[in-house]
């Protein structure tokens, strides 16, 4: 079958390890089903992948994606839920398993014709989403819901600041704030960006770094080195950052004094459960929201999407299509 892998792990070049072409058919064994794709997303964790962040080299080649709407063996429209991992070993959330991982990291991800996942992974696609749509919830709409929702310890009418407006994450967070009653507030490095977000539902926008007009209840972070100084200082006492993710750099000074002075709460946040992603999908039925897509690409020209995710240049996902 046709697949997109990571091939050598580069660093520097990423797109120097991305590899187009064959690879064996998967055969799932017992309690796994394979997924014919119809559509996948791109992550920057695919990006990690071929940098070598995440991932060790004795894992190579594997196939790239987090992300898949399909069909199953039996004609159902399925969403793939892109943790592996088992809930009963981790209080009922397989995130918490210590032993879970996200596919493409031990088992093979979805820029293929077929994708195997445990029979458990298989979520039902609502009919009023189509592949394109369904095809970014599974990480970076999954996590921003969990970052809002499960996370951020926020009320509706709380006030939001979203931190590098552009990324799949990022517009994740505009989007599913906004439909729940959430003061939106983002920041970006780009004005076009801006103009963007404050389309897709943003309250107000904010060049990266700049003084805001009031403190906030939280922020979203998943820029990391970057913006990390102005997230603490954007929150009022006692508000919340939560952070999904580090972009820029992973060790930005810890500035514990304003963490202790000002009683802030800083918080993880990895994608969701199997459950939430159910709930996700429910939540976009409900109210409208459908995921803002930069543009959509034939698997085959996978190389022009990541390099404008490496590039910067994208407001929204990048989805592949079979
Ligand atoms: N923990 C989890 O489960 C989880 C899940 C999903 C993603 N993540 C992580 O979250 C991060 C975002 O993921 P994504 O898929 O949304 O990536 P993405 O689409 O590539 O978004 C990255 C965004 O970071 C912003 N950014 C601001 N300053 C930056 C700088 N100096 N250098 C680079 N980027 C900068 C950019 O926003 P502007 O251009 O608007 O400034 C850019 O759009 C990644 O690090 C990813 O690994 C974690």
């Amino acid at each position: 079958m046709f697949a997109v892998t990571a091939a050598r792990i580069d660093a520097d070049d990423p797109l120097a390890g991305l590899d187009l072409g064959e690879r064996p058919d998967p055969s799932p064994p017992e309690g796994w089903a394979t997924v014919t794709v119809k559509a996948a997303s791109l992550n920057h964790h695919d990006i990690w992948t071929l940098r070598g962040v995440g991932i060790s080299p004795d894992r190579l080649p594997v196939v790239l994606g987090c992300d898949a709407a399909g069909v199953d063996e039996n004609g159902n429209e399925v969403v793939v839920h892109a943790v592996i991992g088992d809930p009963a070993l981790a209080g009922g959330d397989e995130t918490l398993d210590p032993s879970r991982s996200l596919l493409s990291e031990r088992y093979d991800g979805t820029f293929a014709e077929r994708v195997m996942v445990p029979r458990r992974n298989l979520v039902p696609k609502p009919a009023a989403l189509s592949f394109a749509e369904a095809a970014c919830l599974p990480t970076a709409y999954l996590t921003a819901y969990r970052m809002l929702f499960g996370r951020s310890g926020l009320e509706p009418g709380s006030t939001v600041l979203v931190q590098g407006a552009g990324g799949g994450v990022a517009t994740a967070l505009i989007l599913l704030g906004r439909a729940a009653g959430y003061r939106i507030w983002a920041t970006s490095r780009s004005g076009a960006k801006r103009e963007q977000a404050i389309e897709l539902g943003a309250d107000q926008v904010f060049p990266a770094g700049a003084r805001l007009p009031e403190r906030v209840d939280a922020v979203m972070e998943s820029v990391g080195e970057a913006t990390w100084a102005h997230s603490l200082r954007s929150l009022r006492p006692g508000g919340r950052v939560v952070v999904c993710g580090a972009t820029s750099g992973q060790a930005p000074p810890a500035e514990l004094n304003r963490v202790f002075f000002l009683q802030l709460s800083v918080v993880g946040s990895t994608m969701g459960s199997r459950d939430q992603l159910g709930r996700l999908l429910r939540f976009c039925e409900q109210t409208g929201v459908r995921p803002r897509i930069d543009r959509t690409l034939p698997l085959a020209q996978a190389a022009d999407g990541f390099a404008a995710m490496i590039a910067g240049d994208l407001f929204g996902k990048v989805v592949f299509t079979l």
